[in-house]
């Protein structure tokens, strides 16, 4: 285990923002982790537990210990005709599990291509794309905890699984590391090609038949055009969620805004896409200093290079004022700001 102080994490976040560590140190097995929150010396500090650092974003030095993941490994438990267990560690890159499934032609996770990422963060905020969220393949979450170092396997239904939502941004923050990820997958496809892009994207290339491996060629083509790359321009994605609005209120917004999309929820709310809020507040490809908002997807911020956390997060305080002030609406950050 290497362990390493004041070091920087800008190559270790995907947004490219310039923070130091004071301790960070890399685990690379079980053990290193074990061996790691049992030393006296780093027992009382606060603990940060990076993975791919695909979803944060540093506003400032941390002041504690960063413990960052990579354990690495991907393992087949059993299969039957239909179905497939793997057990992941949660250092794998999420995309290079993706490729592992799509080569050996095991489904579910075909949607959810190029989300960039660690497996160990997938189950956190239930990562999601084209119709498809990671719950729905999530069999267990094995993991540590913090202080007592017990070890125990959370099943699905115990990690009360949302819309970017789960039980390890709530009961469980701060308190356990997930060390590695039981997942279902299917041998016997049903594929997810609803979502409006993907199947215009096949037919676009006349797939008519489409295999798991046309379907992620498919989201991954979409995902090109739509989302910039990290590598490109510092980014982490959707920096808001979707919010969700009453029905009486969705009515209110619609006779306001008639064009407003809208997708309908079974609890009878109405989830309204933050992109679209964003760039009716004349949001879209707007920069200030190197903090910017996308030119083509609105519910992405961006690093243009220098910016620092803080001019980020007061362009995203901007934001949030301007959607409230013209749609009476609060927009949640998607994104963990430290
Ligand atoms: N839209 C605009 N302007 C924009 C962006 C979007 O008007 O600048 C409108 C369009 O009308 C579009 C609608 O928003 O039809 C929805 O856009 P899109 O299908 O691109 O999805 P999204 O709501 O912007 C969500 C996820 C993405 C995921 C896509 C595809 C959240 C917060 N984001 O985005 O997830 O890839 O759906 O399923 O739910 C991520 O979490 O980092 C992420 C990229």
């Amino acid at each position: 285990m290497i362990i390493l102080e004041n070091i920087s994490l800008k190559p270790y976040n995907t947004f490219g923002i310039q923070a130091e560590a004071r301790v960070f140190a890399e685990m690379h097995t079980l053990q290193d982790i074990q061996t790691f929150l049992n030393t006296a010396k780093y027992k009382g500090r606060q603990k940060l537990i990076l993975g791919g650092g695909s979803n944060i974003l540093f506003t400032k030095d941390f002041e504690g210990v960063v413990m960052k993941i990579n354990t690495k490994g991907i393992l087949k438990i059993k299969e039957t005709e239909q179905h497939v267990w793997i057990n992941t560690q949660a250092g794998v890159v999420w995309d290079d599990f993706v490729i592992y499934c799509l080569e050996n032609n095991y489904g579910g996770i075909e949607n959810l291509a190029l989300i960039p990422g660690n497996v160990g963060a997938c189950p956190i905020q239930n990562i999601g794309a084209y119709g498809v969220e990671v719950k729905d393949t999530i069999e267990s979450v094995e993991v540590i905890n913090m202080q007592t170092l017990q070890m125990f396997e959370l099943h699905n239904n115990e990690c009360d699984f949302g819309y970017r939502n789960s039980i390890f941004k709530h009961e469980l923050k701060d308190k356990v590391i997930i060390i590695s990820v039981n997942f279902k997958l299917s041998k016997k496809h049903q594929l997810h090609i609803e979502y409006g892009a993907i199947k215009e994207e096949l037919t676009e290339h006349e797939i008519f038949k489409p295999t798991i491996r046309d379907v992620a060629n498919a989201v991954s083509n979409i995902r090109r055009c739509k989302l910039p790359d990290p590598k490109d321009i510092g980014n982490s994605g959707s920096f808001f969620k979707n919010p969700s609005v009453s029905e009486k209120d969705f009515k209110k917004l619609i006779s306001l805004f008639p064009k407003i999309p809208s997708y309908a929820q079974t609890d009878g709310t109405y989830k309204i896409p933050s992109g679209w809020l964003i760039e009716q507040c004349g949001w879209k490809g707007h920069r200030e200093g190197d903090a910017g908002v996308h030119k083509d997807q609105a519910l992405v911020l961006v690093n243009h290079g220098n910016a620092t956390g803080s001019e980020i997060l007061d362009l995203a305080g901007k934001i949030q004022k301007s959607i409230i002030e013209k749609f009476g609406i609060n927009l949640e950050m998607e994104v963990n700001v430290i």
